[in-house]
């Protein structure tokens, strides 16, 4: 019997697999975009939460208002201005349950079946789905080295004139290539698109994970016209288990959020804002950053010594420079799918590539993830996951 409405999006279920696969008994996992949990704080996080308890408990444990808890807002505000540059009220960023849901509000906001949202091509499979649920038409546009192209962006505003509603970005060490946009493509791609009423979704997820370099400037440090929506997450520089994140707009588009918010939970968890907001009081959340973005470097470092030494050389890759994500080509004609069933068997699992295009035929390229394997395992699982790709290759 079916119960559910069937739609084809809800048939890829590789983002799901890929959290199924991380606690998978003797799997080793370069799948789930997973933080290190070995990076999180744990006794300076007791002590925070013993702190509120103590000294807030009520308030803590109480509804808070559907933007956030000011206190925390009033810190985020500081830290984007301090770090970034930009100025946003305390009014102009709501807290959210997770990145995910500010992206998923999005949709909501701007969405109306058969709208047209461009996307990066490849892009990431969270906000591919998330978009896809309220019947988007989803138009993959061009990137090269330095980011989404111009040409492509006019190309497609052009071919779907009027119909395009949204564009979503995720500019720094992306999900699924680790790609980062130069500060020029930056600037260019603003003043281009400030000449069209269209917002623009900034997924800033990986902005903060630099590894040699100081962050760059994000797109909303750019915008003159008040369109991005740049969206932050704690998921990433502190844990995910937290749930928290923070979607800065102006207030135009903010009042929309709002409501938004209020239908889908009324607030993000009082606890978990009381709780980063006083553990950003106490501890120094830049110096927490740099222990993360050295572990990180430090596991890329690795992984790229490891695919350089055991992968066949037809295999390409590029290092990044930050976040969390290897992106491998295989020679064109092979389909990265096929390996995955071939790994998996071996006990590595990947994600291939496919699942982060939303509408294009492009299947022999693969996602790796450095950030939650040791050296180890990571040495172990590319020496296996070389062996089956060599098979593959050679059949
Ligand atoms: C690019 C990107 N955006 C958003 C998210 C969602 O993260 P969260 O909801 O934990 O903030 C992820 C998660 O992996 C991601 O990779």
């Amino acid at each position: 019997m079916e119960f559910a409405k069937r739609v084809s999006w809800l048939e890829d279920t590789s983002m799901v697999e890929a959290f199924d696969h991380q606690d998978a008994p003797g799997m080793i996992s370069f799948a789930a975009g997973i933080p290190s949990a070995e990076t999180y704080p744990l006794d300076r996080i007791r002590e925070s939460f013993d702190r509120v308890i103590s000294e807030h408990g009520k308030q803590a444990l109480s509804y808070c208002s559907t933007l956030g808890y000011l206190g925390l807002r009033e810190i985020m505000s500081e830290r984007m201005k301090n770090k970034f540059g930009i100025e946003y009220g305390t009014d102009e960023i709501i807290m959210t349950s997770g990145s995910q849901q500010g992206l998923d509000m999005s949709g909501m906001a701007f969405i109306d079946p058969g709208d047209v949202v461009l996307f990066e091509s490849p892009s990431y499979l969270g906000a591919v789905s998330a978009l896809h649920s309220y019947q988007a038409s989803l138009v993959g546009v061009p990137t090269d080295e330095e980011g989404l192209t111009i040409e492509g962006v006019r190309a497609a505003l052009e071919k779907y004139s009027g119909r395009v509603r949204l564009i979503y970005v995720n500019p720094d060490f992306q999900n699924p290539t680790g790609r980062s946009w130069s500060d020029n493509r930056r600037r260019e791609f603003m003043e281009f698109i400030s000449d069209y009423d269209i917002p623009v979704l900034e997924d800033a997820a990986y902005g903060e994970l630099a590894f040699n370099e100081v962050p760059q400037k994000p797109l909303a440090y750019y915008d003159k016209k008040g369109q991005v929506i740049y969206v932050g997450t704690f998921s990433k520089i502190f844990c995910p288990g937290m749930r928290v994140a923070w979607l800065c707009a102006r207030n135009r588009i903010m009042d929309k959020y709002l409501v938004i918010k209020s239908a889908a939970d009324l607030s993000s968890s009082t606890i978990s804002q009381w709780e980063i907001a006083d553990f950003l009081r106490h501890n120094d959340i830049e110096k927490h950053i740099e222990g993360i973005t050295s572990l990180y470097s430090h596991r890329c470092d690795v992984m790229a010594e490891g695919i350089k030494k055991y992968f066949p050389p037809e295999v390409t890759f590029r290092k990044p420079a930050g976040g969390i994500f290897i992106w491998l080509s295989l020679p064109a004609g092979k389909d990265a799918r096929v390996l995955y069933k071939k790994s998996c068997d071996a006990g590595v699992a990947f994600i291939p590539g496919t699942s982060f295009y939303p509408n294009a035929d492009v299947h022999n390229e693969l996602r790796l993830n450095f950030s939650n394997t040791t050296d180890e395992e990571s040495d172990r699982g590319l020496k296996i996951l070389g062996r089956v790709t060599e098979e593959f290759l050679s059949e």
